[in-house]
Parts: structure tokens; sequence; C-alpha cells
């Protein structure tokens, strides 16, 4: 039996990709394909009050390229949140540093900056503070600690581009920051990244790595968008992923057959997707970025109003949310729920179509277990009908009432 899902967990659209552009993949020069790069680069540094944007193969590479260009001798620790995305970890290894994670908040997921001071000492090269599901770490702070002691800022803004903080855009708090534009993101170009800084000599290092890299060849971009085409088929949901396909949420979480595919396949399944596509997006996909670049400032004023609908009524601490003023793209929800898998049962029985927490936890951090164990990430994107939004909050308020949720007081 299949339970049709009412609110979709993603919502993607095509609709930024042109013909046209698809065509000129096949005609033309190269010259035409780096004037829409510069062009892409410039609108994006500009657009956040940067000096220098440089388009990434992806995001970790963006970092990966930073940390090569930073890198100081006897400074070899990178602070890295205990919760997040596993390519920040990787990346650091690769870099040949050592990752220490750092205790996170049960409010937002993001750095608890009172556990990331001790941690900081002559031996730590850089901090990377995670605008975790588009909420803004406090980097004003953690700027004015890190300078003190001559380490690095570099902010990871996969889920926060073009996010107002304290009166300034995240990424410009330090010496340089990231961002994303895989699949799904806020701006999809099918992969490949942008890396800000004010640093001449850091921008002029990674633009020399990155543009040894070649625009992704038609062939994969066809291939990429059959296996996405695929994956999705009958369903509206991630691509290249089976977390959140139906027959994955039917196994249940926490079962052998999830356990086996976490452990064993879905690792082999990230690094060939990634292998697979490392390369600058292609033609279509540089000129879409800078369409959605355009479009972005009003997606997400709309998502940040939907955000408000959402919240209103809504038991405290049930969603993940930074503090009062601090900004937030509203990228995504997640809300925690103690017992999730009856949580999820609530939800999808309303039609909603949610999924585990996708963010994974590192180190001896129970806050950060925690809200990878008890969290849910739902339908979010900026497309919703405040119909869909009043959905989905009561759907959770149901949820709430019949479950409770967290973050509980055994946290601390
Ligand atoms: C928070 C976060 N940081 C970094 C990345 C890495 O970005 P990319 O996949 O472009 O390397 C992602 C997404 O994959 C992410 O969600």
């Amino acid at each position: 039996m299949t339970t049709r899902q009412a609110l979709p967990l993603y919502h993607t659209s095509v609709s930024s990709l042109r013909v046209r552009d698809f065509l000129d993949v096949r005609l033309s020069a190269n010259a035409a394909y780096w004037r829409s790069v510069e062009e892409f680069e410039s609108a994006y540094g500009s657009a956040h009050g940067a000096a220098e944007a440089v388009l990434v193969p992806t995001g970790r590479d963006g970092l990966r390229f930073i940390l090569e260009f930073l890198r100081t001798p006897g400074r070899t620790r990178v602070v890295v949140p205990a919760l997040g995305d596993s390519s920040i970890m990787e990346m650091v290894l690769d870099a040949g540093l050592v990752p220490v994670p750092a205790p996170v908040r049960p409010s937002d997921g993001t750095l608890d900056l009172g556990r990331v001071e001790p941690l900081l000492d002559r031996h730590v090269l850089a901090v990377i503070p995670v605008h975790l599901f588009g909420r803004a770490c406090q980097v004003e702070r953690l700027a004015e600690m890190t300078s003190r002691q001559g380490i690095q800022l570099v902010e990871d803004c996969a889920h926060a581009p073009l996010t107002q903080h304290q009166g300034r855009w995240l990424g410009t708090f330090g010496i340089a920051s990231f961002t994303s534009f895989a699949p799904f993101k806020l701006i999809d170009c099918g992969g490949g990244g942008m890396v800000l800084t004010n640093d001449r000599r850091l921008a002029a290092a990674v633009r020399a790595v990155a543009r040894r890299h070649v625009p992704i060849g038609l062939g994969s971009l066809a291939a990429r968008s059959l296996a996405s085409v695929a994956l999705s088929l009958g369903t509206s949901r991630m691509p290249y992923d089976l977390v959140g396909h139906p027959l994955y949420l039917r196994m249940g979480s926490g079962g052998h057959a999830v356990r086996f595919y976490e452990d064993r396949v879905r690792p082999l399944l990230k690094h060939g997707a990634d292998e697979g596509v490392r390369g600058l997006p292609a033609l279509p996909f540089v000129r879409s970025g800078l369409r959605q670049l355009i479009g972005l400032a009003s997606r997400l004023g709309n998502q940040q109003r939907l955000a408000g609908l959402l919240r209103r009524g809504l038991p405290l601490g049930l969603l993940l949310e930074g503090d009062a003023g601090s900004g937030s793209s509203e990228y995504a929800q997640v809300a925690s729920f103690a017992d999730r898998d009856r949580a999820m049962r609530v939800l999808v029985r309303r039609g909603i179509d949610a999924v585990p927490n996708p963010a994974e936890a590192w180190g001896d951090c129970p806050v950060a277990r925690r809200l990878q164990r008890e969290g849910v990430l739902l339908p979010w994107f900026d497309k919703m009908a405040d119909q869909d939004v009043d959905l989905l909050r009561k759907a959770l308020v149901e949820a709430a009432g019949t479950i409770g949720h967290g973050p509980g007081a055994a946290f601390d």
C-alpha cells in the first residue's frame, strides 16, 4: 500500500534552466563559458559585499582549498561543530589537519561558544562555524574570540547564502567562507560552490586550483539527470540518495536493512556521486545560478514569512530556532521528538512527508547526538502555499500533543 504524500519533502524546479543555454554547451567556445563564470562570481561577490568570489567544483572543495592556503606550521587543529555534514570532517582530514568536534547548542544546532572557547589554543588553525539549516551561528562573538588568538574563521554558508545577521552578510565575518550549489541547496546548479573572501591572495590561490577543473561534460550531465529522474520516479524526493524514499521510510529507521544501507551502501553512493561529478558546473547551470541569485532575496523573504506562519502557536523548542534577532535563511525546518518513530508515523498519517534529520553527529557531544537521534526534517520550500504551512503546523501540534517533544532537560 502506498501512502499518498500531500506534502512532499522537496519541490524540484527546472524552470531556471533554459534550452538555449544547453545548445550553447555544444556551440560555445571556452571564452563564453569563462565569461559567464566571471559574471556569476562578480554578482555573487557584490551581492554579499565581498571583494572576491571564486566558483569551485563543490562546496567541500572550496573549504579544502581555503584550508590549504591557510596552512601554518604548528597549527594543526580545526574546530568543527559536532553536528553537520560529514564532508567538513573529510575535507579537514584531506588537508592533513585534525578535526576537533565542538559542542553545539540544543536550540539551533550551531556552535556553543561557551564550550568552544576552552578548545581554542595556539595549535588551532581555524574554526568552521556552520550556519546549520540556515540559522546563523553567533559569528560576531566567535570572530572576536578567534581573532584574539590569531585563529582563522571560515564560515560554512551552504545553508545560508545571501543571509543577513546583525546587519552584515553571513560569509563575511571571517577570512573566507564557502557555499554549495549542490542539488536542493538554495541556489542549485546541480553541483558546484562559491568561495567568498576579501583577501586577494587567498582568492588568487583558490582560483588557481579551481580553474584546473573543467566544466562537467554533456555525458555526465545526461547521466546525472537520468539517475535523478530514475530515483525520484513517483516521488518528489531527493535524487541520488534513498533516505526519504518511501521504501526507506517503510523499512523504519533503526531496522537492520536501514542500518546496512546507512553503514555500507550510502557511503559508497555518496563518494561515488561526488567523485563522478567533480568538475565546475556546466554553462547552463552557471547561467541558471546567476538567475537564481537574482531571485534569491525575494524567495528567502517568502520563506522567512512562511516560517513566521509555521511557528505561530507551536510549542516553544519544538523546532530548531536561532536567538531572537539573529539571522536565518530558513533553509530547512527540523523538529525534535523524544519518540521520533512515533512522531513520524503521526506526520505521515497526516500526509506530511518527513524524514530523519540528515545531519551527522561526531565526538563526545550529547546535544549533537540527541538532535540527530530526535530530529525530523520537514517538508519545506519557498513555493509552499500558506495552506500547506497550516497543514504542517497542525500535524506538528498533533504529534507534539501525543508524544511530547525535545529538547529535554537531560541535555546537560
Ligand atoms: C552544511 C553543509 N556544508 C557543506 C556541504 C558540502 O557541500 P558540497 O556538497 O557542495 O560539497 C553541505 C552539503 O552537501 C552542507 O549541507
